[in-house]
């Protein structure tokens, strides 16, 4: 009874985790500009010289940490030479928790959470930076999580003069900020702003026709043929849209397949995989849901 009902979903989803919050989707296309402003940046670093850092800028869903996930999955294809980090700020919001994160990913352990300075987190992730020679590239997300207590400060500033103290280290960071309202003028302290001399790479929200070709290749992915109808895609194009947020019309894709899948589970008892009732009465569920 229990697995019956854990699997219902599986007649109309071809690939669920598609809809997922962190899914990376293999085709990845309108940010070509952006992602190869941040590769410019990064480049010395293929060379054993210093990186040059990064502000990205852009409305939410705008494909800012794609962008960088996307990069950085590049980069580590590429070559062992740069280590990439992404830091989830909202989670990550000390320049501890950053640190640690860095160490962590170096190949070091997770540092005992209480006892340890940030200092010594610093020093242990600069040693082991040192003795691999790689050169480090941070990614702040959402570093509007850091504007509390000055945290952003206090974490720029040691690693973009890392140098000082380890002479051969080398750091380049990408800040992503997504909120539009902020001045970055008066963020950064003189000390760091004229460390990081940012270039900064704008994200514009998708045209319609983007947005259109984006969910559409998402449902190809994700849905069994047919489950979605041309009528139902438009509505959640029209939706996300309004809305200005990509997440919009990939969260409405999942919640209206599940709720379809409720539905035709109640009638149907259909193998793993098996593409029943016909498609013409799923999408006709799932037309329902949304004109309810
Ligand atoms: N060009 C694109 N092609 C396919 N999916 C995209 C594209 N841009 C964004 N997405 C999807 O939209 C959602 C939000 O993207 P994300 O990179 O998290 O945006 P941001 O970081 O700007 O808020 C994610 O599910 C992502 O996979
Ligand atoms: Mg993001």
């Amino acid at each position: 009874m229990t697995k019956k009902l854990l699997m219902w979903d599986e007649t109309l989803f071809r690939d669920p985790l598609v809809f997922e919050i962190d899914y990376v989707p293999e085709e990845f296309r309108f940010r070509e500009e952006q992602i190869s402003a941040l590769s410019f940046q990064i480049q010395p670093a293929l060379r054993g010289a210093r990186p040059l850092n990064s502000l990205c800028r852009g409305p939410p869903g705008t494909g800012k940490t794609t962008s960088v996930k996307k990069l950085f999955e590049e980069i580590e294809e590429t070559t062992n030479k740069i280590a990439c980090v992404h830091v989830n700020c909202k989670i990550d919001n000390t320049r501890y928790a950053i640190l640690a994160k860095v160490y962590k990913h170096l190949g070091g352990h997770q540092p005992q959470a209480t006892g340890t300075s940030f200092k010594q987190v610093y020093d242990a992730a600069c040693r082991r930076l040192q003795k691999d020679d790689k050169t480090l590239i941070l990614c702040l997300d959402d570093a509007n999580y850091l504007l509390y207590e000055n945290e952003i400060n206090n974490v720029l500033y040691p690693l973009l003069r890392v140098h000082e103290e380890y002479e051969s280290v080398r750091v380049g960071v990408i800040v992503i900020f997504s909120d539009m309202d902020v001045d970055f003028s008066s963020i950064f302290e003189s000390r760091v702003a004229s460390v990081l001399r940012p270039t900064e790479v704008f994200f514009a929200p998708y045209s319609a026709a983007e947005v259109e070709e984006i969910l559409r290749m998402r449902v190809a992915q994700g849905f069994y043929p047919g489950v979605v109808s041309e009528e139902m895609l438009q509505l959640v194009v029209d939706q996300t849209i309004r809305a200005g947020d990509l997440r919009v019309g990939i969260d409405l894709l999942k919640r209206a397949g599940l709720s379809a899948g409720m539905i035709s589970a109640g009638h149907m008892r259909c193998p793993s995989g098996s593409i029943s009732p016909p498609s013409s009465a799923r999408s006709g569920m799932m037309r329902n849901l949304f004109l309810e």
